[in-house]
């Protein structure tokens, strides 16, 4: 028996961060993950056809196995069996259902029973269903006809089949119609703010999908949610924030709608006034997002006093979670400007000449020395935590080629690079007599080595 190989391809829809080093939209939950199945197996369709052939009289019955396989308009199967849509190809695949289904088969020996429960989303299945439709528009009637004769009550037809899934189509909204709800919910001026919040952190769900995110912008939604970043409800900007982050991540056309719509500058303001951390952390993770990859967004932050922002964000007591934030965002910033543009010199990169121009005149690390920042991140080094250490240093390093006689002058800063050398020197060897030879620490060490060196 020919197994039709269905292998299941992890789509991650929607990640703010293309790598590590590049990009971060910083937020614990900035992305989200489908599942869908992908059939990869287009070899072996041609020899499911002559595999079905043993019995002329059978031509239309289909007899599934413990393997899904494709089923071919006009053929019928045994009540009870699986059916699902393969969402790749648009096609009907079936396999063997429980244990009634046995009986049927002709194969000899029972296969394996695999339950497999195909669950769809309604994305999925609006899709699967429009692939359906078309398909089915195929003059296969009358074949379907005899096999609703021969086959007797006990098989189902794909008419049949048909039938049902158009019934289903009633029932599941598209997710189009479900933001349509949700923004009414949300724009309701007699909903209760629980009401609000919980609309906004459902489109949150949906517009990682970039199609979704224009629709957001399209449907009037955008707007709305700019507007409650300066709410007086702090849980209203709070979720308003988040919404804006994932619908800006990864998608350019509603970066630009976004800052357009003054999103920039709000979140800014978010960003100054006195606010709960969990708020400020969402800004900053909107603010990162809309940013990302996107240089004339950049300037516009800097023109607007972002790295000012940034720096009181830094200054401000009792929220390291917040400083790791923001200095991953200065060092994705710095080194995103440093790659595009070394791309563009290479030229594997197929950027325009207009984006490598925002780059090259986007004045971050003038602005950064002169606002201090050669001297605050030095700071982060006294944190105990590696990751914290790990940020610091690399972004000690990027800011080298402008800081680098501040760094020198820094006793303070030439003292702990030395402990800290002599500490992760330690953990490093410790690492590699466990065997580990590209470990954590010996990356944090050369980092130091590399530092140490460039202050001599
Ligand atoms: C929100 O409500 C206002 C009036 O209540 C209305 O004018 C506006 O069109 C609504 N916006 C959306 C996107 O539903
Ligand atoms: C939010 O800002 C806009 C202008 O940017 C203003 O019209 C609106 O009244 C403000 N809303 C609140 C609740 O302060």
């Amino acid at each position: 028996m020919i197994a039709n190989k269905i292998s299941v391809l992890k789509l991650v829809l929607i990640f703010c961060c293309l790598n590590l080093l590049l990009s971060r939209c910083y937020s614990d939950q900035f992305s989200t993950a489908v599942t869908v199945r992908e059939d990869d197996g287009d070899q072996q369709k041609e020899d499911h056809d002559s595999d079905q052939t043993e019995d002329p009289e059978d031509l239309e019955v289909f007899y599934p196995t413990a393997e899904w396989q494709t089923l071919k308009p006009g053929q019928a199967v045994p009540a009870g069996s699986h059916v699902r849509l393969n969402l790749q190809t648009g096609e009907r695949e079936v396999k063997l259902g429980e244990e009634e289904g046995v009986k049927h088969w002709k194969q000899g020996e029972r296969p394996e029973m695999n339950k497999q429960s195909a669950s769809f989303s309604t994305t999925e299945l609006k899709e699967a269903l429009k692939k359906f439709k078309a398909e089915n528009d195929d003059p296969v009637k009358k074949n379907t006809e005899q096999a609703e004769e021969s086959g007797g009550s006990q098989f189902r037809s794909v008419d049949e089949l048909k039938r049902e899934m158009e019934t289903m189509n009633f029932l599941v909204e598209t997710d189009e119609q479900i933001m349509g709800k949700l923004l009414a919910q949300f724009n309701s001026t007699s909903g209760t703010v629980d009401q609000r919040v919980s609309a906004l952190l459902e489109l949150e769900y949906l517009v990682h999908q970039v199609d979704n995110a224009k629709n957001l912008v399209s449907m009037g939604g955008m707007k709305l949610v700019t507007d409650a970043l300066n709410s007086t409800d702090i849980r209203l900007q709070e979720s308003a924030a988040f919404v804006l982050g994932s619908a800006v991540s990864s998608n350019p056309s509603v970066q630009v709608e976004a800052l357009e719509g003054g999103a920039l500058q709000k979140l800014l303001t978010l960003l100054t006034a006195p606010h709960p951390v969990p708020v400020k952390k969402k800004a900053l993770f909107a603010v990162a997002c809309l940013l990302h990859h996107f240089p004339f967004a950049q300037s516009h932050f800097v023109k607007l006093g972002g790295l000012q922002v940034l720096g009181e964000l830094f200054q401000e007591q009792g929220s390291d979670s917040l400083r790791l934030r923001v200095i991953t965002m200065l060092y994705d910033m710095i080194t995103e400007k440093e790659l595009v543009l070394q791309a563009g010199v290479d030229g594997g990169e197929s950027w325009s000449d207009q984006y490598l121009q925002q780059y090259a005149e986007l004045s971050l690390q003038p602005t950064l020395t002169e606002l201090g920042w050669c001297r605050l991140v030095p700071e982060l080094l006294v944190s105990p935590d590696h990751d914290q250490r790990e940020k610091a240093l690399r972004t000690l390093l990027a800011m080298m080629p402008d800081c680098r006689p501040q760094y020198q002058q820094n006793p303070a800063l030439l003292a702990s690079l030395r402990t800290l050398r002599e500490e992760y020197s330690a953990l490093s060897l410790s690492e590699q007599n466990q065997g580990e030879t590209d470990g954590y620490f010996g990356e944090i060490l050369a980092l130091l080595d590399s530092l140490v060196l460039k202050t001599h």
